[in-house]
């Protein structure tokens, strides 16, 4: 009898939300990999479609039901017998019902059982619709393969390597402790062999990614639990690798040493994603995130004395329950002191089963969008002068991708920013100095200074605003 397994088969996967959903969809390509899949950008042609989905908010959550609209109207009009699979965090949260709404689904997983899908794929394929949201005892980690080194190379070389999952913090907007589960860190060895493993196989940049990356605890070589802050420094010295980042982080995980952190290692870029949702003292308290707004102010400020060029991002939710004016207007009070080089802002969206949702005090959708497009043009403001700022700044630009003309390059600065370099001296992976000449609102441009340059040598970039404080 032929067998299926042998035979070449296509794989496009989709990925919706956060950078775990990214990585997360890397080991999924990286495991059927091994079943014979290879990679499409085309989803016409796949055998296999993956929807790795994110439930963060309403909107999120409820495009994965219109994409599946879209394929099984695809499919019939083609008469083809592609598998469609729903993974990630609305596959976690909402299994049944996604088989329920959506028969063309064959199969469900959820993000802790990526390591059983050759096997759920072969019950789907033979005519079972599959559903495996469980949260499994054994480490996943340990039974995804990684990837080839043809597969790093495609992705870039910038890679991201997951450290720590879930979380305990019970935000009462947030669905992740639902979706992802208790916070796990990985064991430090594990991650060491997999960031060299990464660096060996030509990636520069890691990124340590974590839906509370700031609470890693895991388990060092001597047994005792490590935090981010010894795990950077253990990264930081793989031979090779020019870059680290870390993200995603919470306030009241912002210890010390880690802080330390970004003044004693070069290869730390100064940037810092710190969500801090609102600049309200009593909305900070509704939402249980622990921390007030001087907490916030006092971080940053040991921050920028540790490393004044740090460049900082966060998160936004404006019209949570019961938020007045004056609790918003502590919001936009924050966003000015601060400086914020960029940030993400949303309307509140009530999700299923966590207690804000079911608060009395719900904010009007109109009054929402007001507020939202209030803090979203100062947020630009913001953005748009620290960008503003980098003009005639020199600094190392790490060459990811082609650029849309002939002959340019596009890399990232040490703050996230895409730098656009006409016909540069170097090639994709390669780390280059350039001065900024040209500022536009989506990337800026620079010019070379020579190839291949050193972070460390670097002129600072100016905090945007001085933090009165
Ligand atoms: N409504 C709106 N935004 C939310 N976020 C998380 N949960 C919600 C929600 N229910 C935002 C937070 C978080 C980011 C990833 O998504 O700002 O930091
Ligand atoms: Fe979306 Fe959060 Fe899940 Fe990431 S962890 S995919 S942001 S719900």
């Amino acid at each position: 009898m032929h067998d299926e397994r042998s035979k070449p088969r296509k794989l496009y996967v989709k990925s919706f939300g956060c950078q775990m959903n990214v990585y997360d969809s890397q080991r999924m390509a990286d495991t059927l990999a091994r079943e014979g899949f290879t990679e499409t950008e085309n989803p016409a042609e796949a055998d296999l479609v993956i929807l790795n989905t994110c439930h963060i908010r309403e909107k999120a959550a409820e495009k994965v039901y219109s994409e599946l609209g879209r394929l099984r109207k695809a499919k019939q009009a083609a008469g083809s017998d592609t598998m469609i699979a729903v993974a990630g965090c609305v596959a976690q949260a909402e299994g049944a019902e996604i088989m329920h709404r959506a028969p063309v689904v064959d199969l469900v997983v959820g993000p802790q059982s990526y390591h059983r899908l050759p096997e759920l794929l072969r019950a789907a394929e033979g005519g079972k619709r599959v559903v495996d949201t469980d949260l499994p005892v054994e480490d996943k980690f340990d039974h995804l393969p990684a990837p080839t080194r043809a597969a790093t190379a495609k992705r870039g070389p910038a890679a991201f390597v997951t450290v720590q999952e879930g979380c305990d913090k019970f935000c009462t907007f947030c669905v992740v402790p639902y979706t992802r589960g208790a916070e796990l860190s990985r064991p430090v060895e594990k991650i060491l062999a997999e960031a060299e493993r990464l660096v060996d196989q030509g990636v520069r940049e890691i990124t340590l990614i974590g839906q509370n990356v700031n609470a890693f605890h895991g388990q060092g070589p001597d047994g005792a639990a490590w935090n981010l802050a010894e795990l950077l420094e253990h990264v930081a010295r793989i031979a090779g690798l020019d870059r680290l980042r870390y993200t995603t982080s919470h306030p009241r995980d912002m210890d010390d040493a880690l802080i330390a952190a970004h003044r004693d290692l070069p290869e730390l870029m100064p940037y810092l994603h710190l969500p801090v949702q609102s600049g309200s003292d009593r909305i900070l308290a509704a939402m249980n995130r622990k921390h007030g707004r001087e907490d916030y102010f006092a971080i940053i400020e040991k921050m920028r004395a540790a490393r004044p060029d740090i460049a900082l991002s966060s998160d936004f939710i404006v019209g949570f329950p019961g938020e007045s004016d004056a609790d918003f207007e502590a919001t936009m009070d924050l966003v000015r002191r601060v400086g914020f080089a960029s940030a993400y802002s949303f309307k509140y969206s009530p999700r299923p089963g966590t207690p804000a949702a079911e608060a009395a005090t719900q904010v009007p959708e109109e009054v929402k969008a007001e507020r939202l497009a209030i803090l979203q043009k100062a947020l630009e403001e913001s953005k748009s002068a620290f960008d503003q700022a980098c003009r005639g700044t020199t600094f190392d630009i790490l060459l990811e991708k082609p650029g849309r003309l002939e002959g340019q390059l596009i890399g990232r600065s040490p703050y996230l920013q895409s730098v656009v370099v006409n016909n540069p001296p170097a090639r994709i992976g390669d780390l280059l100095t350039v001065t900024i000449t040209e500022v536009g609102p989506n990337s800026l441009t620079g010019e070379p200074v020579g190839a291949g340059g050193s972070e460390r040598s670097l002129p600072r970039a100016e905090p945007v605003a001085a933090m009165e404080v």
